[in-house]
């Protein structure tokens, strides 16, 4: 098994309501040290108080952070992760969390299209603060279902005036921004787009004539965990001799995590390898996107694979 990342302790200093499913928290060290930097379109992942590891976007200027601030979204569905942060995480109160990482970095160019979606604003957000701090040219195009539900939105109305353009569409999915006018002529530009998957689908589509590269996507839910169609199945610790029942709506990692069995873990997306486990028995599912195709029989990445019927005999 992956060594677990190091985690800092931070202190949630704030705690602020941005919409009525969008809440930003303020995190400061909890040891009063320093922080290390980071650059737009960074996120952390969080020790949520249900025990899950989630990533959060970073929001503030990263350059010498006093501090770290991260918005989420409480998501209807969500198997516990920001819903605990949202209603178990109080100021005061102290979180574990590892360092920035940035697999949404911005590049060079001689102007950019910011497009968000929703929660997908937080990384675009920091994006749209830094190029409007160095006078770089960026237009942003924020996609939400009203204003009540726009995150940061008299704010950034404020700073950034006429190179911002906010779309509401009532949640009619035929009421989308038309954004054909901003693809139909290739550019030399980048194109830095977050949000819920139709949106990123729509800029896939409307992008598809131009050079490979130009526009870039932040996904953190590269793997679907858990599917509509699922089962329940039992996991075999060999080593405790334990049984492990896992329901048909959560990963292996949280029912092991539920039963009280404490499995290092990191991104909880199948793509970091931290909980990868040796498979001693069994036909496992496999979702994650870190297993090299050699070690498919003999490994598993609990966080998001499962067994594809019977029993898993896991070497914990
Ligand atoms: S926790 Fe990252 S792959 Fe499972």
């Amino acid at each position: 098994m992956a060594e677990p990342t190091a985690l800092t302790r931070l202190t949630i200093a704030g705690k602020r309501r941005l919409t009525p499913d969008i809440w930003e928290f303020t995190l400061e060290p909890a040891d009063g040290g320093a922080l290390p930097s980071f650059e737009p379109g960074a996120h952390i992942g969080v020790e949520t108080p249900s025990g899950a590891m989630r990533q959060y976007s970073l929001v503030n200027d990263g350059r010498a952070p006093e501090r770290y601030v991260i918005a989420l979204k409480r998501e209807p569905d969500s198997r516990g992760g920001s819903r605990s942060m949202v209603e178990e995480a109080a100021v005061g109160g102290t979180l574990r969390a590892d360092a920035p990482a940035n697999s949404f970095p911005l590049a060079e160019a001689p102007g950019y299209l910011l497009i968000a979606g929703g929660i997908g604003i937080a990384p675009i957000r920091a994006m749209a603060d830094r190029l409007d701090a160095e006078g770089r040219p960026f237009r942003l195009i924020y996609c939400t279902r009203s204003a009540a539900e726009s995150a940061y939105l008299d704010e950034m109305r404020a700073r950034f005036g006429a190179r911002l353009t906010v779309h509401h569409d009532g949640g009619d999915p035929d009421a989308f921004y038309d954004f054909w006018d901003a693809f139909a002529e290739p550019a030399d530009i980048r194109v830095y787009c977050c949000g819920p998957k139709a949106l990123m689908e729509e800029i896939r589509a409307v992008s598809g004539h131009w050079p490979e590269g130009r526009a870039r996507f932040e996904d953190f839910r590269p793997v679907e965990a858990v599917r509509p169609d699922d089962r329940p199945f039992d996991v075999v610790l060999h080593r405790s001799g334990r049984t492990v029942a896992v329901p048909a709506d959560l990963p292996i990692l949280e029912a092991l995590r539920g039963a009280g069995i404490a499995v290092p873990s990191s991104c909880e997306s199948g793509v970091c390898g931290t909980c990868k486990t040796r498979l001693i028995a069994g036909e496992a599912d496999h979702r994650d996107k870190v297993l090299m195709p050699e070690e498919r029989a003999d490994f598993i990445m609990l966080c998001v694979s499962r067994a594809q019927g019977g029993v898993l005999t896991l070497d914990l």
